[in-house]
């Protein structure tokens, strides 16, 4: 059994899917591993690390792999060399990157979309999306910090006082919470929005002020997953309103509020940005999800009415070493419930819910219900 390692391919993806640790894992469970040239480097691994660990380097490794790790979708050259059969494990954005699944599904490859994997306790060491956003969080703190012109902490010097920040975290999932704790960390004043109850509990743990409208559709607004559901326009409104008032206060906003597989809410409005001080800095987590502000760009830093909105859509990619270490460890585990510890052989079991909700296409046809017609 071939697992391959190929480099990552899209522009500014920093990234690798196996690290020299996770390499000795596979190993270990009798897998032959090869890794392509190149592909740690964004990361801090050389090529001589991965053989250290076990793998041979070669400049291509995907035509005879069994298993091919990456962090994101292969593309269409990287599909053609697939052969059939082989098993893909990879971020691979089906509800953005719509032909994809398809084209994996005609390439006879059994792919698994690790964005879909179950929010299940026996899933937790496998949850990409938990390990990726918790570094995001924090990234976009440290970022916001040294965009901000001023400091975060409150300061008592002889030429007098320094007020502290004011920073606003909308959305409390687990980038959110990240962000909650680096801010306070960093000595801010921090409070938190989010329309899902349980949240209210966790701000206050770390020290933040929660601030929503909490009526009867606020007590409902989790689904059975954990998610977010959409909200009603009254709601929406109500909560406007709230944040409207709450912003003019702001000088560090990190907006974080997606809905799995839809347009990401918009919760400041350009009005509201109007009515921030000039210096502030809003940092837009949902920016290649539509945004969380009108006027965030993906992968653009936009300053508008004395505001900077930066909307980087690779945070975890600017911290590509301890992101690539944990996504690499999220994928040994999730291979290692898909391998046959004893034989080393592929022994997937259809009827699990971690290989069934992640499982995209199988058998030459597109298999996850949240894809069929
Ligand atoms: P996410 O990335 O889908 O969304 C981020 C946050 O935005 C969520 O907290 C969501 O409620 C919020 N949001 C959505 N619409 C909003 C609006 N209109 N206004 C304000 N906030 C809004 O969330 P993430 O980080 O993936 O977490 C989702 C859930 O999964 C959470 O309950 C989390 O605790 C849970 N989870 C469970 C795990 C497990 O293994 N049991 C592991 C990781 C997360």
């Amino acid at each position: 059994m071939k697992l391959a390692v190929p480099r990552e391919r899209r522009d500014g993806e920093t990234r690798v899917a196996a690290t020299p640790e996770t390499v000795k894992k596979f190993k270990s469970l009798g897998l032959e591993v090869a890794v392509e040239s190149g592909a740690g480097a964004g990361a801090n691994f050389s090529d001589a690390d991965y053989q250290a660990a076990g793998a041979t380097v070669a400049p291509s490794v995907l035509a005879d792999a069994d298993i091919v790790l990456k962090v994101r979708g292969p593309d269409a050259g990287e599909i053609a060399q697939l052969k059939q059969g082989a098993v893909l494990a990879a971020l691979l954005a089906p509800h953005s990157e719509k032909d994809a699944p398809a084209a994996l599904a005609a390439r006879g490859v059994t792919a698994f979309a690790m964005e879909f994997l179950p929010r299940i306790s026996r899933a937790q060491s496998m949850d990409v999306l938990s390990s990726q956003a918790n570094l995001a969080g924090y990234k976009a703190v440290i970022d916001a910090a040294a965009t901000f012109g001023r400091a975060m902490p409150m300061m008592m010097t002889a030429a007098g006082t320094i007020a502290p920040a004011r920073v606003l975290v909308m959305g409390v999932g687990v980038a959110g919470l990240q962000a909650i704790a680096t801010a306070k960390r960093l000595g801010a004043i921090v409070s938190a929005t989010d329309v899902r109850p349980a949240t209210k509990e966790q701000v206050e743990s770390l020290g933040g002020t929660f601030v929503a409208v909490m009526d009867e559709e606020f007590k409902n607004a989790q689904t059975a997953a954990g998610y977010a559901k959409p909200m009603s326009a009254e709601y929406q409104a109500k909560q406007a309103a709230l944040t409207a008032e709450t912003i003019k206060k702001q000088d560090i906003v990190i907006t974080t509020a997606l809905i799995p597989g839809r347009k990401a809410p918009i919760l400041v409005t350009e009005e509201m940005i109007k009515t921030m001080k000039p210096g502030s800095v809003i940092v837009d987590l949902a920016a290649g999800a539509g945004g969380n502000t009108p006027l965030s760009k993906p992968e653009e830093t936009v300053k508008a009415h004395g505001v900077t909105i930066m909307g980087s859509t690779n945070l975890p990619g600017a911290l590509a070493a301890d992101a690539s270490a944990l996504y690499a460890r999220n994928l040994f585990n999730f291979i290692s419930l898909i391998v046959d510890k004893k034989t080393g052989a592929l022994n997937m079991d259809w009827n699990d819910e971690i290989v069934a909700g992640s499982g995209l296409t199988r058998d030459g046809a597109v298999v996850h219900p949240s894809l069929k017609g």
